[in-house]
């Protein structure tokens, strides 16, 4: 099943950002010139926490620990040593507030999968099992 996070607008300025944990996940959410965007607060090189980096020109994070740099926007690395995204997750902006889509991770689609989930058969340790 999947989550949300409802944060008041006036929570974060522009070009700020601010860390929340639900479901056991980190989640970044960033205010930008150009919107709201939500992305894995863990660096996907070595884990350090991103709300420690710097924003830079209005849609880059960098890296505290290693300054590995990723968009904002779309999670791709733009600079080593990460090599992998970051996981972006689906914002609306309803009212005053802002909604954050935290879907499940997916199943594997291993062997037994039904309905799009294994039901644990496949030991993929996703999606709660
Ligand atoms: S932990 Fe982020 S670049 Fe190494």
């Amino acid at each position: 099943m999947s989550k949300q996070l409802n944060i008041p607008i006036g929570d974060i300025s522009i070009g700020k950002k601010k860390r929340f944990e639900i479901s056991g996940k980190k989640i970044t959410v960033y205010h930008l010139q150009d919107g709201w965007f939500a992305l894995d607060d863990e660096c996907t090189h070595k884990g350090a926490s991103l709300v420690q980096g710097v924003i830079i020109d209005d849609h880059i994070i960098e890296c505290p620990r290693h300054g590995a740099r990723f968009d904002i926007k779309t999670g791709k690395v733009l600079a080593l040593p990460a090599t992998h995204p970051l996981k972006t997750y689906k914002v609306l902006v309803e009212g005053d507030e802002v909604v954050v889509m935290i879907e499940d991770d997916e199943c594997c689609g291993g062997s037994g999968a039904q309905d799009g989930c294994c039901g644990g058969q496949c030991g993929c340790g996703k999606n709660g099992h």
